[in-house]
């Protein structure tokens, strides 16, 4: 549920020429990571996501600049504003979400659990709720 995903507080290494954050898979994120990227020059007024992923955990962090990520278990709706390097939200399998007010400049950085498969995608919101109705069973 939208509960199990939060925003979770990662390492901050600062000086004065600038800071670092360092993330580990299993250690300062539940799963282990085997895929990043990142998504840059979002027209303003763009939404992106639009779907949930059956099995995929992931962190969503806000590399640069700021936007909303809009969660939905198919029971519950939360918005998360993400805006700082060292904040990222986890969201586990099963979730809908929705990207929007991206900043200029933003830099919305995702760090994955599994390699790009297409068959893991719910790219309709009927066939999300028709697949996580079908695992509460
Ligand atoms: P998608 O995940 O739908 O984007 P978003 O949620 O940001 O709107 O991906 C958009 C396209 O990019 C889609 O055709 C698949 C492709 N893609 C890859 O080939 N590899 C990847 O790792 C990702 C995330 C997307």
């Amino acid at each position: 549920s939208i509960y199990n995903c939060n925003v979770i507080e990662l390492p901050k290494i600062h000086n004065r020429a600038g800071n670092i954050t360092p993330v580990h898979g299993m250690r300062e994120i539940p799963f282990s990571i085997k895929r990043t990227y990142y998504l840059y020059d979002v027209p303003g007024g763009e939404t992106r996501g639009g779907h949930a992923h059956k099995e995929l955990h992931q962190l969503i962090v806000a590399a640069s600049g700021s936007f909303d990520v809009t969660l939905d278990d198919g029971a519950n709706k939360k918005t998360v504003f993400l805006n700082r390097p060292n904040y990222g939200l986890y969201v586990c399998p099963g979730i809908w979400r929705d990207l929007s007010n991206f900043s200029s400049g933003a830099v919305l950085l995702v760090l994955a659990s599994m390699k790009y498969d297409e068959t893991d995608y719910l790219r309709s919101y009927q066939e999300f709720l028709n697949f996580i109705n079908g695992s509460r069973l």
